[in-house]
């Protein structure tokens, strides 16, 4: 299972100052040479909460990787080279050492461990990270993971992750869509209509809801 740590490399606050003072003017050039000091004494003393020799091999190549899409995206974009987006650490970390999406940790959780576990990862996730700006926990995260699971046949671990996002969102109406499909792919038209139901009672002009209903009710 994915241990997630906090993220904070001292070597991306050195890749920003280094970064940054391309564009310094040349008073400013003295204070990032006592930043480029003050980094060498950091990369020295090796204070990175990375904390295993491969990983600041890894960081160090990060940078390298970084200025080189940076550089690349003027051509990309047919931008000016001062207006492109710089790519920085957090860009692509956003506070966490593996910037894996929610939902791909999701689906790998369900695949290897089974949905009951993936449920507690999601719960324990939410708890460490929830109002930061490392995972999206809002209530559109799970139900593509879950219309997914329900198209891999697999209805029951699709309800899982929507109860438990009907629990965070009780008035999400694409959970109870999900909820709705996936009860229809197994074959329990009385819950589907339920959840069919519970949409269009939030969303009175939900029309899709509105036609699934219907035709589940002439179909019986
Ligand atoms: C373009 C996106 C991107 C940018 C920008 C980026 N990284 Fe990464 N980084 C990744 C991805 C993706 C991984 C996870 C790779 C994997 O699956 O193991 C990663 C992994 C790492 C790891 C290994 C973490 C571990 O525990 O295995 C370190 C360290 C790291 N990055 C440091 C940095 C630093 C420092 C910077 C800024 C200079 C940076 N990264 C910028 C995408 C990025």
């Amino acid at each position: 299972m994915l241990q997630q740590r906090s993220f904070v490399s001292p070597l991306c606050a050195a890749y920003e100052l280094a970064s940054a003072s391309d564009k310094l003017s040349l008073a400013g050039r003295r204070e990032a040479g006592t930043h480029a000091r003050r980094r060498r004494s950091i990369t020295r003393r090796g204070e990175l909460d990375i904390d295993t020799k491969p990983a600041k091999t890894v960081a160090r190549k990060m940078i390298l990787m970084s200025r080189e899409i940076t550089a690349k995206l003027p051509e990309v974009t047919g931008k000016p080279a001062a207006e492109v987006t710089r790519l920085r650490c957090a860009t692509c970390h956003r506070g966490v050492a593996i910037p894996k999406l929610l939902p791909d940790i999701l689906t790998e959780a369900v695949n290897k461990s089974g949905a009951v576990a993936a449920v507690q990862q999601y719960r324990d996730l939410r708890k460490q990270y929830y109002g930061g700006q490392s995972y999206d926990f809002s209530e559109n995260a799970l139900v593509p993971v879950a219309l997914q699971l329900t198209n891999a046949n697999k209805p029951d671990d699709a309800l899982a992750l929507l109860q438990l996002n009907a629990e965070l969102n009780p008035n999400s109406v694409p959970t109870y869509g999900g909820m709705a499909q996936a009860y229809l792919k197994k074959n329990d038209k009385e819950n589907a209509v339920r959840n069919f139901e519970k949409v269009i009672s939030i969303d009175p002009n939900n029309q899709q809801a509105k036609r699934q209903l219907e035709q589940l009710k002439n179909g019986k």
